[in-house]
């Protein structure tokens, strides 16, 4: 097969791992998953969620790097490459377009929820919360989600900075971003740990997160705490595919990912214990769902020393944490149509931004004018969260675990891992059995057949 045009790489190991975690770490990180392990009964949520991200997240990510890089192209050509290297069906192309379709379509609602997030950024440098009460937040929040006008301006803004880095390319774009970012982001997360330490109820917190009570691990939790697994580690849809494309081949696969996983869960776990011991000070609710850190937060903030600035300094944080995740939610789409349409990187950033942008508009429209629209029961907003996340990922998870067990060669696969025998069985078995069972699981509570959950 003929090799494809030049491509960019990372310009080395760091640079991979810095961006595979940046696209990991998320909204996922710091909006979701608090407010999951909130209603979900703290640590039994936690609990159920570290080992799904050690028993399948880490192997899978291993997977779908390990397809990326052997491919050396975009998912869509990479799985037809793959396939034919394996005298496989073409269909597994397949694949691909699922993972650029699943891309485009969490982007459409995950740029709106970061729009909310760069409008408080401003809200609370502006001293907008100082003293403000409950009823007051919630009011904030509500007449925000009500207004299109100011949704639209902040989505806007949001896609166009995505798109604005995607466009320079992988090393002046991609890993330059990642690599100011990052940093801050750590060192930001580090300041407010520290800050939650001076005033808040950090014991309260880790009691809340860590003691194990299994009374609370009901199927529910168990499901959803997979699910997430998969969102949190941008799982299933090819941006880590694309991302491994662009990693060089002497660079060890499975320490990658390792350093990836640990700095994907580390960052969730000091997020979740700040929050909630911020909250708890406050005699705040852990389960207040979705509006956990634009709601509840702004609370405990507005009535803090230093509030001001440490919310600033949160709200920063999460923007950054969604930038690095949104390129790579176009990466995938981008990629191919730079390679099988040849068109240049900014006419298709240009246009993948434009469909995304299209789409975003009828999402924050469903928290308003069309708040009354249902497709499946679901407003558009839920739609494309439940559609993505509980279906297009993990099955997007499920084939690629299926193809590198079943379809390709195992001396390739070996090669391109680089693992010893011990390890290598136990990717295998993981990759084998445990990955595609939970998954189907997944799929079997879904379908309502998984009898009281
Ligand atoms: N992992 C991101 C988060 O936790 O917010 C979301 C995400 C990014 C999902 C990229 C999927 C993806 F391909």
């Amino acid at each position: 097969m003929k090799e494809p045009a030049i491509r960019g790489h990372w310009s080395g190991r760091w640079a991979f791992v810095v961006a595979t975690a940046g696209s990991a770490v998320g909204l996922g990180n710091i909006w979701k998953f608090p407010y999951m392990a909130g209603t979900n009964g703290g640590s039994a949520f936690v609990l159920v969620y570290l080992l799904c991200v050690i028993a399948i997240g880490l192997p899978l990510m291993m997977t779908e790097i390990m397809l990326g890089r052997r491919a050396q192209r975009n998912p869509v050509d990479g799985m037809a490459h793959l396939s034919a290297e394996s005298h496989a069906s073409r269909l597994w192309m397949g694949v691909g377009y699922l993972g650029i379709a699943a891309g485009i379509l969490i982007l459409s609602f995950y740029s709106v929820v970061a729009g909310w997030v760069l409008d408080y950024t401003v809200r609370a440098a502006t001293n907008d919360f100082a003293a403000i009460t409950a009823t007051q937040a919630q009011a904030q929040f509500s007449a925000m989600i009500g207004n299109p006008q100011e949704l639209l301006l902040w989505h806007t803004i949001f896609l166009f900075l995505t798109m604005l880095v995607v466009a320079r390319g992988v090393t002046a774009g991609l890993e330059r971003a990642n690599k100011i970012m990052m940093p801050t982001l750590v060192t930001i997360l580090l300041i407010l740990l520290g800050y939650s330490l001076a005033v808040g109820e950090v014991s309260r917190s880790l009691a809340f997160m860590f003691r194990a009570d299994f009374s609370k691990i009901t199927p529910a939790a168990i499901l959803s705490a997979m699910g997430h697994a998969f969102f949190t580690l941008s799982l299933g849809m090819g941006a880590v595919m694309v991302y491994g494309s662009y990693l060089q081949r002497h660079i060890s696969i499975a320490r990658a990912t390792f350093y990836v996983v640990v700095a994907d869960t580390a960052i969730a776990l000091v997020a979740g214990i700040t929050i909630f011991a911020i909250g708890f000070a406050n005699q705040l609710e852990p389960a207040a769902g979705p509006g956990l850190i634009f709601q509840t937060l702004p609370i405990a903030f507005g009535h803090m020393p230093g509030g001001r600035v440490f919310a600033t300094l949160f709200f920063v944080l999460v923007g950054f944490a969604a930038w690095t995740s949104s390129i790579s939610l176009v990466e995938p789409a981008v990629a191919w149509l730079i390679e099988r349409r040849k068109l240049s990187r900014a006419r298709a950033a240009l246009i993948i931004g434009g469909l995304i942008w299209v789409i975003g508009i009828a999402v924050l429209l469903s928290f308003n004018v069309w708040s009354e629209v249902k497709l499946l029961g679901f407003n558009i907003f839920d739609l494309l969260d439940k559609l993505t996340t509980n279906i297009m990922l993990p099955l997007g998870g499920l084939l690629m675990a299926i193809f590198a067990v079943w379809v390709m060669r195992a001396a390739h696969v070996k090669e391109e891992l680089g693992l010893n025998e011990r390890h290598y069985r136990y990717w295998r078995f993981a990759t084998r059995f445990i990955a595609p069972a939970a998954i189907i699981l997944v799929f079997l509570n879904l379908l309502g057949w998984l009898p009281g959950v």
